[in-house]
Formats: C-alpha cells, sequence, structure tokens
C-alpha cells in the first residue's frame, strides 16, 4: 500500500469566474490564496467596505471592486460562480440578491441556527441555485490523504473517530461574533461535525456540553464536548477547548481514525498557532497479524487545511456547475443536515445532563 500523497484532482474544466462577496479575513487568509494556487480566474469582490475591498483586490491582484451587491451581481460574467463569505446573519440578503440559477458557494455556517438554515435551503431551492457549504475541512490534504488509506483498508474497519482541539484562539479577529447566541459548535466545531458526517454519516442522536470562558465574556460558549451515538460499537467524539492560554507545550489540534487494523492520526497545524499556521501531519499506524502495533510512520502530504482545502470546495462546485460531477458533496442539503446536529448538540446542552441518582 502507497503512502504517497496520491495525485491531487484534475482541474475542474472549463474554470469559472469567481465572483467574491465579503473581503474578510478568511477570504484574505483561504480563499484568495487558494484559488491564486488552483489558477481559478478572481473577476470581482465586493464588501460592505470598499476600502477593505479595495486593498484586498490589490493585494491578489483582483481586477474589479463592486460598490454595491446589485453592482457585483450585474458585472459578473454569465458563468461566473458567487464565492459568499460574509456572517451567516447577512446570507438571506446577500443570497436573495444572487441570479437565479447561479453556482455558489457559501461560507459556513449555514444560517445562525436550524431555523435560519431551513430558510437559507428554501431560498436556495426557490431560486434554484446550485449550492454549496464551504466545509472545505472534508478537502483537506491530510483528510483527503486519510480518506483514501481508510478507503484501502489500512487500519482496517473504522470504530472510532476523535476530534481534540486545545488551542489559545484568537476569537477577537472576528467581532461580529460578540453578543451572538451561539458561537462554538456553530462556527467552528461545526467542521469537525460535518467531517465526521462525511466518515460516519448520519448519527443517531447526539450528547453535547457546551461552556463560556472567563477570559471571553463577551461570547457565548466557546468549549464544548459532543459524543455523536452512532450506536453500540462505534465511538465519535469532539473536544474542543479553545481557551488554553498556556502556550504550545500542552496545546492539541488533532483528528485520528481507529480502525480495527490500525489508526491514522493528523494533526491540524492551523489552530495550534491561528495567526502562524503550523503544517499539518499525518501518520498512520498498522498492526501485524497478531495484533501487535507497528511504528507510527509519517505520510506524506502536499498542502494544508489554509489555503489547499478551499481550492477543494469550489472545485466541486465548479464542476457541478461544469456538468463534469453530478456530484455535490456538501450542498444545501447535506449542509442542513450537518445544521441539524449542530442544533441537536445545543439542544442537548440546554436539556442538561442526566441527573446523579440520589443516595
Ligand atoms: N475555515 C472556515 O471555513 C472559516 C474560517 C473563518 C471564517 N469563516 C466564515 O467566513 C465568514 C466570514 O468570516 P471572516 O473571518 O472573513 O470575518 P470578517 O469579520 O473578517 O469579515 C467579514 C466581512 O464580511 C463583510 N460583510 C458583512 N456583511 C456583508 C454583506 N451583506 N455584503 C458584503 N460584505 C459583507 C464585512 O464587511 C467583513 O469585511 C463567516 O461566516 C465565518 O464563519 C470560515
Amino acid at each position: 500500500m502507497t503512502l504517497a500523497p496520491g495525485q491531487p484532482p484534475a482541474p475542474p474544466c472549463p474554470l469559472h469566474p469567481v465572483v467574491v462577496i465579503g473581503a474578510g479575513g478568511i477570504v484574505k487568509a483561504a480563499h484568495l490564496p487558494a484559488y491564486g494556487l488552483a489558477g481559478f480566474p478572481v473577476a470581482a469582490l465586493h464588501d460592505l467596505d470598499s476600502a477593505k475591498a479595495r486593498a484586498l483586490a490589490a493585494e491578489f491582484g483582483v481586477p474589479r471592486v463592486c460598490e454595491t451587491l446589485a453592482e457585483a451581481v450585474a458585472a459578473a460574467p454569465a458563468d461566473a460562480v458567487f464565492d459568499v463569505a460574509v456572517p451567516a446573519s447577512a446570507l438571506p440578503a446577500v443570497l436573495a440578491a444572487l441570479p437565479d440559477g447561479a453556482p455558489v458557494l457559501i461560507q459556513k455556517p449555514f444560517g445562525e441556527d436550524l431555523a435560519q438554515a431551513r430558510q437559507l435551503l428554501a431560498l436556495c431551492q426557490r431560486k434554484r441555485l446550485r449550492a454549496a457549504v464551504n466545509f472545505q475541512l472534508r478537502y483537506a490534504p491530510c483528510v483527503a490523504a486519510a480518506r483514501r488509506l481508510i478507503a484501502a483498508g489500512a487500519i482496517g474497519e473504522l470504530h472510532d473517530v476523535e476530534v481534540r482541539v486545545t488551542v489559545h484562539m484568537p476569537w477577537h479577529l472576528w467581532t461580529f461574533l460578540e453578543g451572538l447566541p451561539r458561537v462554538e459548535i456553530l462556527y467552528h466545531s461545526v467542521h469537525y461535525v460535518d467531517l465526521i458526517r462525511s466518515f460516519l454519516g448520519e448519527p443517531r442522536g447526539v450528547y453535547a456540553k457546551t461552556v463560556k470562558h472567563p477570559r471571553t465574556s463577551r461570547l457565548a460558549s466557546t468549549r464544548t464536548n459532543i459524543a455523536l451515538d452512532y450506536g453500540d460499537l462505534l465511538r465519535a467524539n469532539i473536544t474542543a477547548n479553545h481557551g488554553h492560554d498556556f502556550g504550545q507545550k500542552h496545546a492539541e489540534s488533532y483528528v485520528k481514525w481507529e480502525g480495527t487494523r490500525g489508526a491514522i492520526k493528523a494533526r491540524l497545524g492551523l489552530l495550534l498557532d491561528y495567526q502562524h499556521a503550523q503544517p499539518d501531519e499525518l501518520e498512520i499506524c498498522r498492526v501485524d497479524a497478531d495484533g501487535r502495533p507497528g511504528p507510527w510512520q509519517p505520510v506524506p502530504l502536499e498542502g494544508n487545511w489554509y489555503p489547499h482545502a478551499f481550492i477543494g470546495t469550489m472545485a466541486s462546485v465548479m464542476r457541478y456547475a461544469n456538468g463534469e460531477s453530478a456530484d455535490l458533496p456538501t450542498c444545501v442539503e447535506d449542509a442542513f443536515r450537518t445544521m441539524a446536529v449542530v442544533e441537536a448538540a445545543y439542544e442537548s446542552s440546554a436539556r442538561g445532563a442526566t441527573p446523579i441518582p440520589p443516595s
């Protein structure tokens, strides 16, 4: 079995010009760098803050800045993909203004709660948008390599998936989160819920507890435990502590898959120091015929979550729009299911734990 990273998929053909709505941190850190690497042409950029859009356009050589959303829609080439990267609260108005039938990639989360996700889904379907949500962690090179290894039987039957994040998160970068009723699961662990669904399918239910942190008292809960219920033989856990303010030594950021014949661990280097990302890493351990574990071996990787994974989601929308692929893996219907799990997690946390029986 080869441990080589494998060929990245061929680029979509033809490429579609991209019109980006929103010129914030994630567009600068990941969308535009990814499109530069992949050779995806960016036709125009619009943000409510025009100065910000102009600065970003100059930095990445985007030929046109549109002052209004209406101008961006009018200026869009007929085959444009709209790349929407605004806070969830802005999605209803932005999606409503896009041309019917347009291909669209929408930043997560798909709404501020399940009720809004349902309205957004209806809006996308009414307008026949060919729309996907940007759950790009599925396309991170380390995740794609792990998925290939698991599909090839490298670790036997998968029975355990664990995501653990113990980091200092610079929440101040996202001022739009202040005052929102939901933060951690909706805006961060949603990636892990989506990732686990992409490996294990739909959970039967969710046990969750999410709590605030004294440092980030202006934010809703930022620390979470989620256990997804897949029955009695499969364990799927997400533990996210973004308030580990004690340096790198004991910081953790990984996804681990355990199977009957081995295990795979992906380090998500980005989160260990969000503003100075470390590289991702992937390792595999296989057991011999007697059940003895071999050494952990590195699996070569080409690229990191940021920005390489962002090529994958945009390419999936272009391929779907081309007719090259009939499958849009993170389509809005699928994203709605991820949002349903997020909703259940918040409900579980609010409902509280099983009381301890009195002695
Ligand atoms: N890995 C990821 O997938 C990832 C990471 C970070 C952020 N995000 C998502 O991306 C979105 C933006 O996050 P960010 O980090 O760039 O935030 P940000 O605050 O840095 O930028 C948001 C930008 O959107 C603009 N904006 C707001 N409403 C708008 C509207 N109606 N029309 C045009 N522009 C509008 C703001 O002016 C701002 O420039 C959020 O939904 C967030 O959840 C995803």
